[in-house]
C-alpha cells in the first residue's frame, strides 16, 4: 500500500487555510482575516537593505543565533521598551518570524505528557506547536462579558501536577485583551509558586489603546530565569513578509531552541536580518505613525460594531476585534463563507480558534479607512440579511 500524507495534525490553522484556498477563486479579495499588514515596509528599511547588499557580499552565514549586531540591537530594544535584561551573546535567538519563535519556545519548554496552561482563545499556532511537542493544552476560559480578561484564580484552578508552562500572549490574538500589570504580577507569582515556565508573546507590544499598559512578565524580579519571550519585526515595522522574529530568555533554553533551529532552518536569512537591524536601529517615528493609523481604524471598526448591537471584547491592543455573533444567531463559518462568496471579503471565523468559538469572528483592521468602512457596511448588511432569514 502506498504511504499516505497527513501524519501532521493541525487544528485551527486548517480552518483559516481552507478559507484562504477558497479565496483564490477571486482576484479582488479584501483581506480582513490574516494579519498581513497592508502598510508598506518603511522606505528607509528597504533602502538600508539594498545599500548593505550592494556595498559588500553578505556573509555566507551568520551563527544560527543570528547576526551579532542584530542581537545587540534586539537586547537594547528588549531592555529599553520592555525592561528585559538579556545578554546578546547567549540570551537572544533570531528566528524566521515570530512563527518560528512560537514553535521553538514551545518545543524547548515542554515535552510529552506536559501540560501548558493557555487562556482560551489564543493564537492558534500555539495549539499546533503544543501538539507537535506531545504536550497538552489546558484551556483557561476567558469571556466576552469580561473583555476576555484572564482571571488568575481560573489559572490556579487549572493547575495539575503535570503543569509545566503558562502562556501569556499580551496583547492577545484574537481577543485584543491586554493583561493588566497587576494581573501579570499575580500570574508570575503563580508560575513561581508552581515552578512553571512562562511563555510570553510580546508581538503586539507597540499597539496599545485607551491607556492600556503592557508589562512584559520576564521584566519582573526573579521571573527572567523562567521566562522565554518572543517578539517580531512583522507588526511593529510592517515587515510580515520579511520573516524576522526573535526569542529572548535564559541561556540554557536559548541553547536548546538554537539546537532545534540548527536542525530545521539553520540561521535566518541574512537579508531579513539586515532589514531588522535597519528597523531596530533607525528612526522610530514610523511606529508611532502606524499606531495612529490603527487607532483611527479601530475606532471605525468599533463604531460600526456598536451600530449592530453585537458584543465584543474591548480591544486594548493589537490589530483586531473579536466579536460575538450569538445575539444575531449566525454561525461564524456561514458568515465568513457568505462574505467571501458575495463580497470577496476574507474574514476569520472563531471556529479556527477552537471549538468553543463557533459563534465568534475576528475582524482585523488592516485595510485603509474607506475600504474598512465599506467592508464593515457589507458585513452589517450580510448579518442583517442572515438574521432576517433566521440563517
Ligand atoms: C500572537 C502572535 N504571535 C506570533 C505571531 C507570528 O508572527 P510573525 O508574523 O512574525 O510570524 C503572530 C502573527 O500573527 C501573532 O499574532
Amino acid at each position: 500500500m502506498a504511504q499516505q500524507a497527513g501524519r501532521v495534525a493541525v487544528s485551527g490553522t486548517s480552518v483559516f487555510y481552507g478559507l484562504i484556498e477558497r479565496a483564490k477563486k477571486y482576484s479582488d479579495v479584501v483581506n480582513m482575516g490574516r494579519g498581513d499588514l497592508d502598510l508598506d515596509t518603511p522606505l528607509h528599511i528597504r533602502k538600508a537593505v539594498a545599500d548593505a547588499l550592494l556595498a559588500d557580499e553578505p556573509p555566507a552565514a551568520w551563527p544560527t543565533t543570528g547576526d551579532p549586531a542584530l542581537r545587540q540591537a534586539i537586547a537594547r530594544r528588549a531592555r529599553a521598551l520592555n525592561g528585559l535584561d538579556v545578554d546578546p551573546e547567549t540570551e537572544v535567538l533570531v528566528t524566521n518570524g515570530g512563527q518560528e519563535a512560537v514553535f521553538l519556545i514551545v518545543q524547548a519548554a515542554v515535552g510529552p505528557g506536559d501540560e501548558v496552561l493557555a487562556p482560551d482563545p489564543n493564537y492558534n499556532t500555539y495549539a499546533d506547536a503544543i501538539t507537535f511537542a506531545g504536550a497538552t493544552r489546558v484551556l483557561v476560559p476567558t469571556k466576552v462579558g469580561e473583555d476576555f480578561r484572564i482571571d488568575p484564580e481560573r489559572v490556579r484552578a487549572a493547575i495539575t501536577p503535570r503543569s509545566r508552562a503558562l502562556l501569556m500572549v499580551s496583547p492577545n490574538n484574537p481577543t485584543a485583551n491586554v493583561i493588566a500589570p497587576d494581573v501579570v504580577r499575580a500570574l508570575v507569582a503563580i508560575a513561581e509558586e508552581h515552578d512553571l515556565m512562562i511563555l510570553a508573546d510580546d508581538t503586539y507590544d507597540r499597539f496599545l489603546y485607551d491607556g492600556a499598559e503592557h508589562l512584559s512578565p520576564g521584566s519582573l524580579p526573579g521571573a527572567e530565569a523562567r521566562t522565554l519571550t518572543i517578539n517580531t519585526a512583522s507588526k511593529t515595522y510592517a515587515m510580515t513578509g520579511w520573516r524576522l522574529g526573535w526569542i529572548t530568555g535564559p541561556a540554557d533554553w536559548i541553547r536548546q531552541a538554537t539546537r532545534l533551529k540548527e536542525g530545521t532552518s539553520g540561521a535566518t536569512s541574512v537579508v531579513a536580518q539586515r532589514a531588522a537591524l535597519a528597523a531596530l536601529s533607525g528612526p522610530q517615528e514610523i511606529v508611532a505613525e502606524m499606531h495612529e493609523t490603527y487607532k483611527r481604524r479601530r475606532r471605525i471598526t468599533t463604531d460600526a460594531l456598536d451600530r449592530t448591537g453585537l458584543r465584543y471584547g474591548k480591544p486594548l491592543g493589537g490589530q483586531f476585534v473579536y466579536v460575538d455573533l450569538s445575539p444575531a444567531g449566525v454561525s461564524s463559518v456561514d458568515l465568513a463563507n457568505r462574505l467571501l462568496d458575495e463580497h470577496h471579503i476574507l474574514m476569520y471565523p472563531g471556529a479556527g480558534f477552537g471549538t468553543a468559538w463557533g459563534s465568534y469572528v475576528r475582524i482585523t483592521f488592516l485595510q485603509p479607512e474607506e475600504v474598512l468602512a465599506d467592508c464593515l457596511r457589507k458585513i452589517e448588511g450580510v448579518l442583517h440579511d442572515m438574521t432576517a432569514r433566521g440563517a
